[in-house]
């Protein structure tokens, strides 16, 4: 067999770079932000010069903003963290104090980043991350833009990331899209969505798209149906500020799973060119049918946790017992529902998707389910078509990360009868683990300029505009039967209803593992 694998590139430092880091003291800085600048740092992949200017309301000096980020980040970066590496970090690490809503802090800013230009030699080159709770999103880029600083000047280039969540419906959506596109042109903004970071998740694209088996069956042809799993045995935690408002549907919905749904049903792409790719993210959502208010009430399960019982045995309490929320609160912490796509490729084949909060355990899967075989040759056996499980393949994105195929095969003996099966790909097992956060691509392609694995202002719009029907009918309907399903189950029974109306079920995660059990 001749090798035909290609050569691996290796990836180099991009040109150094300043990012500053508007949240410098938030959570997510400490938590995922940091952490992955140390792991990119330890693969050496962050050139000498690059350096972090931490911005927040709080007064400390460079010295103190050191010291606070040596408490905390390690513990984020797990065991075996190198000191070398870390040091060397932190020393690149500045503070400037600044109220995002004062214009004088970006005049400040402005002349701190020029010294930081000059003595780092970091040529203009500026990529301003937004780690700050959403309301201050637009106000930072429009400030920005006052201050002179999206402007790229010669040589340099000036970027904005903007976290989640991207506005709370379609009208905020627009209005902030709206707002940073005053100040930066759409090539200068970044639109996090850290699914899309997820290596199992960029996986998808070379699985479908390297691999002449997969492609001539990707379609509805010979797929029965396609479900997505999003799972948390996680609770509210301590947010439930911001998810009292947001609720699981904004949470994850237009967002995570969107991102999910159109890098399995996308056509392919001209190339890997970022525009290439989102326009067929973009046209794959523009292609699901549109809910109508009565689709809504079919086709869509909300649901809320009451306590109950983890499988690990420890009692949990119900969302409405969690810190800070209402005790008759109506927001939803699970989310079922059916789409179809208007397209050549998926007419016919419903996309389930599903994601809650404090269910079994934390999956992320996508099972794509095939037609039966067309054929029973077992016919005159014991074996009867519908007691033959279809195949199925399961992209597990988290955790066991890789890919199963689940087959029939015969059952060693005289007698005729037949077991599912699994061929399973390990990501561990071939590729062993490395550390990450799922954020060091996305700061790494922020760096190099590449927008691929950013969701584009329209992409963001189809996104919202699917979910609006349904954020129109629950607003207009508050649920009547609030908490609905206990802690620790898979969601209300409406989520199987919703399957078992077309003759299907969820399959259990891990489902191809648990067929060799
Ligand atoms: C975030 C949501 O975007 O994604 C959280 O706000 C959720 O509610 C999280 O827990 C899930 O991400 P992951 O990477 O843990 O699956």
């Amino acid at each position: 067999m001749s090798d035909t694998t290609p050569a691996a590139q290796a990836p180099v430092p991009p040109p150094s770079c300043i990012m500053v880091i508007f949240g410098g003291c938030g959570d997510l800085t400490r938590r995922k932000l940091l952490p992955a600048l140390y792991n990119l740092a330890s693969q050496g992949l962050l050139d000498g010069g690059f350096t972090v200017l931490g911005v927040d309301r709080i007064d400390l000096d460079d010295i103190a903003y050191r010291a606070r980020l040596d408490d905390s980040v390690p513990g984020f970066v797990g065991e075996g963290i190198e000191a070398q590496v870390w040091g060397d970090l932190l020393s690149r690490i500045h503070y400037q104090q600044g109220d995002f809503l004062d214009p004088a802090a970006y005049t400040r800013l402005a002349a701190r980043l020029a010294g930081l230009d000059q003595a780092r030699a970091t040529g203009g080159r500026h990529l301003f991350y937004l780690a700050t709770p959403p309301r201050f999103f637009g106000e930072i880029a429009q400030q920005l833009g006052r201050a002179g600083l999206a402007q790229e000047a010669e040589g340099g280039w000036r970027r904005i990331v903007v976290e989640k969540p991207f506005g709370n419906d379609l009208a905020s959506a627009r209005a902030l899209n709206q707002r940073l596109h005053e100040s930066f042109d759409e090539d200068q903004v970044f639109r996090i969505d850290h699914y899309l970071g997820k290596e199992t998740v960029q996986n998808i694209f070379a699985y479908r798209f390297t691999n002449s088996t997969v492609e001539p069956i990707w379609n509805r042809r010979y797929v029965d149906h396609v479900e997505i799993t999003v799972s948390e045995s996680l609770g509210v935690e301590n947010r439930a500020g911001y998810y009292e408002q947001a609720g699981a549907l904004r949470d994850m919905v237009p967002n995570h799973l969107l991102s999910l749904l159109s890098v399995v049903a996308m056509e392919p792409a001209n190339g890997l060119e970022a525009n290439a790719v989102r326009d067929e993210q973009t046209k794959v959502l523009r292609a699901i049918q549109p809910l109508l208010p009565e689709q809504v009430l079919t086709d869509t399960v909300r649901g809320q946790y009451g306590l109950g019982v983890m499988p690990d045995g420890s009692r949990v309490p119900g969302y409405r017992e969690e810190p800070g929320v209402a005790p008759d609160s109506n927001t939803e912490t699970f989310v079922a529902m059916k789409l179809m796509i208007d397209s050549w490729r998926w007419a016919g084949v419903p996309f389930y998707l599903r994601t809650g909060k404090r269910m079994p355990g934390r999956y992320t899967e996508v099972v794509v389910e095939f037609k039966h075989a067309p054929n029973m040759l077992f016919r005159d056996s014991r074996v009867r078509r519908y007691n033959v499980p279809p195949n199925m393949l399961v992209l597990r994105i988290q955790p066991n990360e890789g890919i199963g195929m689940c087959f029939n095969a015969k059952v060693p003996g005289p007698t005729q009868e037949l077991r599912p099966v699994e061929m399973n790909f390990s990501y561990a097992d071939y590729f062993g683990t490395a550390p990450s956060t799922g954020y060091e691509t996305l700061i790494y392609d922020c760096m190099i300029g590449d927008g691929m694995l950013f969701k584009r202002a329209d992409t963001i719009e189809a996104g919202w505009e699917l979910v609006e029907p349904v954020l129109d009918v629950w607003g207009a309907l508050p649920p009547r039967d609030f908490p609905d399903y206990a802690a620790g189950t898979w969601g209300p029974p409406e989520s199987d209803a919703l399957l078992a109306r077309d003759g299907r079920r969820w399959k259990p995660c891990d489902v191809c593992q648990r067929h060799g059990d």
